[in-house]
């Protein structure tokens, strides 16, 4: 028995050269409609030579950080020389994009200039430093930078304070010392603490709740926690909204606010489905609590990010490709924010899927059982790689597939191409088939996408 059921992905297909349709509004209007920012961190130098990367830095988000160009050791690399060319590039493009920036960092060991970490300073020589920078820069932006990561990686992975040379010198009282100092620089940015390795439950991120909760208690003006979210593909800390939960509850806004989900390269669909999934957990978590305000990422495309340059063999960490082309992640994270996932930022005809359909059809059925096909055709734009997901609507349950890769996390079911057949040609298409249990009734899915 054939059972023949038709579910396309919903995008138009594309005819020559014309214009792209845009299926899903960007991600930062998304983001807006559900009550959240969408960030990514930009850098200044990238945003006057690369056409691709400023259109997305523009198009996509409504929040932007300064990947480096607000760190100590770029702004006053020796002692009292201020070079704020790549911060004002940063404020001005943010301006011209309606976009509202984070702070990337007042007071850190890391991106220090040498004079002032290898300068011995006694200790009230160096909190007099630490002031007079956080007055300087933050008196520069006063009223048009929204958040400030005043103290960033106060702590080692064990929960103790890291042994930089501001705790050495100072004590944990510079932690203290400096929010007390940025309140009074810009009474208006909110003023964050942000530190890596804290997504989940664990020993370092309770040293940062406890910390937070004592400065809380001491009256200390702290407005936010940021979660860097440095993650590895396929290890999303399973307590992250926990986490965000409780540090809400502590009476801060918690951010996530350098997202980025690294994989062994090469990528492939399998890896860049589950990295697609990762990114839409982080997103829905966040949404998931009410003082969580926002996503940020780390770096436009896998070709602007720092991990290549820091792990070994690791990278493709990023929503878009280093070709500047969405990928699976960024449908993911629109999907979490509440659009299709059916990207079409993109020119026709690239490899992304874009006028591909994909067609679901219950080729045969017993009284458990059913073997189900499932056709990709693409029209105007081939494909190269592919993952195709659907939810059962009635609890079906997979079984086995054939050419190719599948699993089931509750109802969703996600495939991805196997080696050979992930190239769909421009008119042409690729099959997969698959079995699955049902019982009581055995309807087809509403939606079936493929990326
Ligand atoms: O700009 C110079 C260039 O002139 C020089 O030729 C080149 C030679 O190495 O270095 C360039 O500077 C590099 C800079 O990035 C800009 O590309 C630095 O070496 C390099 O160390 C620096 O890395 C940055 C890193 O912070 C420094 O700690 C990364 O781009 C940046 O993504 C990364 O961001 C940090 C956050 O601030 C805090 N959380 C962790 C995150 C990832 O490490």
């Amino acid at each position: 028995m054939t059972l023949a059921t038709a579910a396309a992905t919903g995008l138009a297909a594309l005819a020559g050269a014309a214009p792209a349709q845009a299926a899903d509004a960007p991600l930062r209007d998304l983001a807006e409609a559900k009550g959240v920012y969408i960030g990514n961190a930009l850098a200044a130098g990238k945003l006057d030579g690369n056409a691709r990367y400023r259109q997305i830095a523009g198009q996509e988000f409504n929040w932007v950080t300064a990947e480096n160009a607000m760190k100590w050791g770029v702004l006053e690399p020796s002692r009292g020389n201020y070079d704020w060319s790549g911060a004002d590039r940063i404020m001005e493009f943010a301006a011209a994009n309606g976009q509202q920036v984070r702070g990337h960092t007042l007071v850190w060991h890391s991106q220090a200039p040498g004079w002032l970490e290898n300068g011995g300073f006694p200790a009230a020589e160096l909190r007099g430093l630490m002031y007079d920078h956080i007055d300087t820069t933050m008196g520069r932006y006063q009223g048009r930078i929204a958040h400030w990561d005043v103290v960033n990686e106060a702590f080692n992975e064990s929960g103790g304070f890291r042994d930089s040379f501001w705790y050495r010198t100072l004590g944990e009282s510079y932690i203290a010392d400096a929010f007390r100092r940025a309140r009074q620089a810009d009474p208006s940015a909110d003023l964050y603490i942000n530190d890596y390795n804290v997504e989940g439950v664990n020993a370092k991120s309770t040293a940062m709740y406890n910390l937070v909760r004592d400065l809380k208690a001491q009256g200390v003006p702290i407005d936010g926690v940021g979660l860097q979210a440095h993650l590895i593909t396929g290890q999303v800390p399973s307590s992250l909204q926990q986490n965000i939960q409780r540090f809400a509850d502590l009476g801060v806004d918690v951010a996530i606010t350098e997202l980025d989900i690294r994989m062994n390269l090469p990528a492939d669909a399998g890896k860049l489905a589950q990295q697609a999934r990762d990114y839409r957990t982080v997103v829905e978590a966040c949404l998931a609590v009410s003082r969580c305000v926002g996503v940020t990422g780390w770096g436009i495309s896998d070709a602007d990010s720092w991990v290549p340059d820091v792990f070994e063999g690791q990278g493709a960490a990023t929503m878009y490709d280093s070709g500047y082309n969405p990928k699976p992640a960024y449908d993911a994270v629109a999907q979490a924010l509440g659009g299709t996932g059916d990207d079409d930022d993109d020119p026709p005809g690239n490899g992304d899927g874009d006028g591909c359909t994909a067609d679901y059809t219950v080729a045969s059925q017993w009284n458990t059982g059913f073997t189900g096909n499932v056709a990709i055709t693409c029209s105007g734009g081939s494909l190269n790689g592919w993952t195709v997901s659907w939810d059962f609507p009635a609890g079906q349950r997979l079984s086995q597939a054939w050419n190719a890769g599948c699993t089931q996390s509750g109802a969703r079911v996600t495939c991805t191409n196997a080696g050979w057949n992930g190239t769909v040609p421009d008119g042409g298409s690729v099959s997969f088939g698959f079995n699955a249990e049902w019982s009581g009734s055995n309807p087809s899915p509403d939606t079936v996408t493929v990326s």
